[in-house]
């Protein structure tokens, strides 16, 4: 048997509690892993950013990224390494470029997903380009947006197609409030979207390779308070819970998002998803602390798995077989939406990763369980809210933040 090292490198922007967590947890677990034949040792570290010859080799087996969204260089270089030397990276780099919201709102309604009705409008105005003027004096047809918001019915949510972080987001309920909405829209290119209304229940789920889960979210909350805390059984039954997992896997399967979170609303009993192209979605302790141990586990077990087995990076989405079931309308939705779950399983290995699991990661639980209670977590937890509190504020935030971790900790055990 040979000794071999996987290296994970992490591709970090503003990112301060999960990858020293993640760090943490990893030394600790002091993996040997016997596998192929070889016994493979995990090491860790930090990517870092400065000029590349693109014949470099890259040392990683596995980049956990968080740039490739703002941050070309890096995502670039990935690029470059999944080419030429095999990495695979948490997301596919041409699909996070590529994919926007508008196109995701599109895939999925093919596949039969309700997604609410949804609309895009040429812009407002324009940068002064020089094809502007006969273009727009050839072909931009007058429309009455008046006849659009009767047409599409109110309330409704006006918000960049390829949007994010609430930026330009707003409702509206009348033809007055329609009308100024666009007029304030300047530049940017909209949708006009049905909003689900009233909706008894609002969840975010996040997927990380084949696991997920499932959290209550409340967007009117403070930042800090918006994933609530609520019990998983207490908002949706078994069925819902499936429905959500397959629905998200099928998202982050068809894009290659092995990291992204989906938005749904329940209306009458049923699930709309609204909001699913979020690849790399918030990983603060600021914002998801009592779920943040999940993120970091769940961030662990998909990265470890991926470096010692080597797991082949799809370079291609290859989205025909979706769109076999997707075409099969006399099927029901539900029996379409499992057999792109099973697509999914497919491409994330699920089974094989439950296996591996249980054979070389049985003691992440007890080790990640012990060091979430250390001073050098809470000491993470207080350098992230440092970073975003008035100094006055830090004491006490990181107290609220690390008492519920502690919560976490306790209901892990009972
Ligand atoms: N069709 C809809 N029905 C009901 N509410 C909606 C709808 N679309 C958007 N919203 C509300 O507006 C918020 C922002 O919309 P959306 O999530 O699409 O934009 P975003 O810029 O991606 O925001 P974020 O990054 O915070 O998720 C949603 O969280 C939800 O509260
Ligand atoms: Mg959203």
């Amino acid at each position: 048997m040979a000794d071999v090292t996987r290296r994970i490198g992490l591709s970090l922007g503003a990112d301060i509690c999960w990858p020293i967590c993640y760090e943490e947890i990893v030394k600790k677990l002091d993996l040997n892993i016997a596998h192929g034949g070889d016994n493979v040792r995990i090491h860790v570290d930090r990517v870092t950013i400065e000029p590349f010859d693109l014949r470099q080799p890259c040392k990683y087996d596995v980049v956990l990224d968080r740039l490739t969204h703002w941050y070309h260089v890096s995502r670039e270089w990935i690029k470059k390494a999944i080419l030429m030397d095999g990495l695979y990276v948490l997301n596919n780099p041409w699909s996070v470029q590529a994919n926007e919201k508008h196109t995701s709102y599109c895939a999925m309604m093919q596949l039969g997903m309700p997604i609410p009705e949804t609309l895009m409008l040429p812009p407002k105005s324009y940068e002064d380009l020089p094809d502007l003027k006969p273009t727009l004096k050839q072909y931009a047809k007058l429309f009455d947006l008046g006849a659009i918001g009767r047409q599409l019915g109110y309330p409704m949510f006006m918000k960049p197609y390829d949007g994010g972080g609430w930026k330009g987001v707003s409702r509206i309920d009348n033809e007055q409030k329609l009308r100024q909405a666009y007029e304030d829209s300047g530049k940017l290119v909209m949708h006009l979207q049905k909003a689900v209304d009233p909706f008894d229940c609002f969840i975010r789920c996040i997927g990380l390779g084949p696991q997920t889960t499932i959290v209550r979210y409340d967007p009117s909350a403070p930042l800090h308070d918006r994933y609530t805390m609520d019990q998983q059984k207490t908002f949706v039954n078994d069925d819902e819970a499936q429905l959500l997992r397959d629905t998200t896997l099928t998202i982050n399967a068809f894009f290659g998002w092995d990291f992204n979170s989906c938005e749904a609303l329940r209306k009458d009993g049923v699930w709309h998803p609204i909001d699913f192209a979020n690849p790399c979605p918030d990983s603060q302790v600021t914002s998801l602390h009592y779920h943040f141990p999940w993120l970091v586990k769940a961030n662990v077990r998909w990265s470890i798995y991926c470096a010692v087995t080597k797991k082949k990076f799809r370079k291609n989405l290859d989205w025909a077989p979706f769109y076999e079931i997707a075409a099969e309308r006399n099927v029901p939705y539900r029996e379409r939406l499992r057999a792109y779950a099973k697509i999914a399983a497919e491409r994330f290995e699920t089974a094989r990763f439950e296996e591996f699991c249980h054979q070389h990661l049985k003691n992440l639980d007890e080790v990640a369980h012990e060091f979430f209670a250390t001073p050098v977590a809470r000491d993470a937890v207080k350098k992230k809210t440092a970073a975003l509190f008035p100094a006055h504020e830090v004491e006490a935030f990181t107290d609220l933040f690390f008492k519920r971790i502690q919560k976490w900790r306790a209901e892990a055990r009972a």
